[in-house]
């Protein structure tokens, strides 16, 4: 019995490989150093859609198709927006989209795929109080999310963003969507399994508590004593560690090359990579014989910040990203039509006699 799964095969996907002690992720063939950067989210997710949806389009109609869901999904949301916002802003979001119909067709999946780009910045400015901007036709769809932020740039480095984080092999959350779709029920529903695991600090919850150990370590300019201390109170670095890669994360380098896009961030890029250098040193020297280097959710955290998002928002960004990995590996699921059903072993062996 292994708690963790960690070693079991419990699919096969044509969908992505997470080479760990390569430190490489593939995405439908491509290392994910030809598509960060290079292909856009649309693109992407068109790419991991194909063979799983009968009326699957090509990628510029289906990007047409997306931008047309956006304004579905902000017409059918908008009247409960005001009181999704009293909500925090992650569990606003998956609120809305448990409201989205839970079929398994393509306008189904696009919906859902649209969601989190049109929900995150709604949420974002209605509890700001400021008024909700609607999505524009015509727009890519990391521009549109700025857009709908009431911003005007860092489109190009959002884009690198969700394509870095679009599919990752069997993660929690895309296990967790993969069950509920083997059971034959809808798309909305696999999402939201995919969201509720993705909400964890040691999945998707991560980048938050980066940017609050950053500004920890700034206030007490000290970065080594506040690692150790915090090493030694037994507590995790938020950022650093993973499941599989037993190297650096590839996704970190490739938000790294985004955030250098922008102006603004040198001293914070800087600072951030300082720490990074302090807390490896401290992770090594305490634990030499296991592999823990920086993950995916390091520069994530600088990243969205650079872009503008708060940092109560983050994994909703990062469930942006991730819902076209969820909606394919969905499908791939539902169509081998096998229910997933483990077993467990009992470890009460006294069997009671009834009173
Ligand atoms: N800081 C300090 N110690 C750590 C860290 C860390 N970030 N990560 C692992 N360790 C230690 C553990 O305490 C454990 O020590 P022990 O054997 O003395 O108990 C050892 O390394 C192995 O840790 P596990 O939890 O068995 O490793 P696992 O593969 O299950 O953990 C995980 C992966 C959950 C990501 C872990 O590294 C962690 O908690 N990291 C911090 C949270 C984080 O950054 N999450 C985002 C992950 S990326 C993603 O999901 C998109």
């Amino acid at each position: 019995m292994n708690n963790g799964l960690e070693d079991v095969v419990a699919a096969e996907t044509v969908l992505s490989d997470v080479r760990g002690a390569e430190g490489q992720l593939i995405i439908r063939g491509h290392p994910l150093s030809a598509l960060a950067g290079h292909w856009t989210f649309e693109q992407t997710a068109h790419l991991l859609f194909s063979n799983f949806f009968d009326d699957l389009p090509d990628a510029m109609t289906f990007a047409t198709r997306l931008a047309e869901a956006r304004s579905e999904v902000f017409e059918i949301t908008r009247k409960q927006l005001d009181s999704l916002a009293e909500l925090p802003v992650y569990d606003g979001m998956r609120a809305a989209m448990a409201m989205l119909p839970d079929g398994i067709v393509l306008s189904d999946a696009l919906r859902l795929l649209a969601a989190p780009a049109v929900l995150l910045p709604a949420l974002i400015r209605a509890q700001a109080g400021d008024a909700v901007i609607a999505p524009t036709v015509g727009t890519g769809h990391a521009a549109d999310v700025i857009h709908m932020l009431g911003r005007s740039d860092g489109a190009k480095a959002l884009d690198t963003y969700l394509v870095t984080v679009s599919d990752h092999g069997l993660n929690a959350s895309t296990f967790a969507a993969r069950v509920v779709a083997s059971t034959q029920a809808g798309l909305t529903s696999s999402v939201l399994a995919g969201l509720g695991a993705l909400k964890g600090p040691l999945h998707g919850g991560a980048p938050g508590p980066v940017i609050d150990m950053l500004d920890a370590i700034s206030a007490n300019g000290d970065s080594k004593g506040w690692i150790d201390r915090t090493l030694d109170d037994g507590e995790r670095l938020m950022g650093f560690g993973h499941r599989i890669y037993r190297t650096r994360d590839p996704r970190a380098d490739a938000l790294k090359t985004a955030l250098l896009s922008f102006d603004h961030v040198g001293p914070r890029l800087r600072f951030a990579e300082g720490v990074e250098r302090v807390a490896l040193d401290a992770l090594h020297r305490r634990k030499p014989d296991r592999v823990l280097e920086t993950n995916v959710e390091f520069y994530t955290a600088l990243l969205l910040e650079a872009v503008g998002f708060p940092k109560r928002a983050f994994t909703g960004v990062f469930a942006m990203g991730r819902i076209a990995g969820w909606l394919a590996h969905a499908r791939e699921q539902a169509l081998t039509g096998r229910l997933i059903r483990p077993a467990s072993r009992y470890v009460e062996p006294v069997t009671r006699s009834a009173a």
